[in-house]
């Protein structure tokens, strides 16, 4: 049996899937090691998917020929507002996975505000469209990004120091805390026109979807990290789409996932 707190919720892989009507998600970042198992997870469910890539080469062959799949090559950054908005339009949900890539050029050459750019372009577009209901906003970040005002508990002296010199010498770290305080401090976490959920895994690794856990707030640290597959990444953001109480709990709000094996919750407990 699993142990969960009350800020702790623990997904099985073979529990229930919520099916609503067909849905349309737009990703963001799908060519990338996570955006294409959301893409993939999110067709496997009956989702329509439109998907902003750079590359379509990039996409499996196998995801690329679903019907259920429309791929717009474009750089998202430079597309036109009144295009972004037109992608957006009919759509339930956005999810960005977007990331640096991660070589010299990706991480410290333009744009070093990637995530926080295309954050702030795709409220302002949720946000021009008014569509009622509003679309869902969903964020991949990372467990580096903590919540302001001490939401989050406080890191050690060390590990603060570390993420300071981090946000400062790594451009995609910054970036990364810039989009998430873009949504909390700017568009708010009660804001009705665009609802947002920031998803902080831990380090990511491969692997097939599994047992995972939620947390309100961070659960391991930096010199003692945990793990989440990128496939309980994906599993969680789909979720946040098909299910209106996983979206209803986390509306708002900056979830922590880690793989159940790794998470204290789960540890055993000393007799
Ligand atoms: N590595 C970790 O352990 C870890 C842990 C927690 C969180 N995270 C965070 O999770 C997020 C996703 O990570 P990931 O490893 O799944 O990502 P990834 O495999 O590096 O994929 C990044 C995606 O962003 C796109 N992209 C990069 N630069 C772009 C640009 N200038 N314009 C448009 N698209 C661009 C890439 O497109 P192309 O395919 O065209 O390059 C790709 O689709 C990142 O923000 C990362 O910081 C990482």
């Amino acid at each position: 049996m699993l142990a969960t707190s009350a800020a702790a919720h623990t997904w099985h892989p073979e529990a229930e899937v919520d099916m609503p009507a067909q849905q349309t998600v737009l990703v963001v970042g799908g060519t990338g090691r996570t955006g294409r198992r959301v893409i993939q997870q999110l067709l496997g469910r009956g989702v329509r998917v439109r998907a902003i890539v750079r590359s379509s080469s990039k996409l499996p062959p196998e995801v690329a020929a679903n019907p259920d799949l429309t791929v717009v090559e474009a750089s998202l950054l430079s597309l036109p507002d009144e295009e972004l908005q037109r992608q957006l339009r009919g759509c339930d949900a956005v999810i960005s996975c977007l990331g640096h890539v991660l070589d010299l050029k990706g991480v410290f050459g333009p744009p070093r505000d990637l995530v926080t750019r295309a954050t702030t372009r795709l409220c302002r577009a949720i946000e021009a469209l008014e569509p009622e209901p509003p679309i869902k906003l969903i964020l991949m970040s990372s467990v580096s990004v903590h919540r302001p005002r001490a939401l989050d508990p406080r890191r050690g002296a060390p590990e603060r120091a570390f993420l300071w010199l981090l946000r400062g010498v790594l451009p995609p770290a910054r970036d990364n805390q810039r989009a998430a305080d873009f949504l909390l401090e700017k568009i708010g976490p009660n804001n009705a026109r665009v609802p947002w959920v920031v998803v902080r895994p831990d380090s990511l690794l491969e692997g097939e979807v599994s047992e995972y856990t939620l947390h309100e707030s961070l659960v391991n640290t930096l010199s003692a990290p945990g793990s989440t597959n990128m496939a309980n990444v994906a599993h969680f953001m789909c979720e946040l789409v098909t299910s209106p109480k996983t979206w209803a709990d986390w509306k708002g709000k900056l979830p922590v996932v880690v793989n159940a094996a790794a998470s204290p919750d789960t540890m055993p407990k000393a007799a």
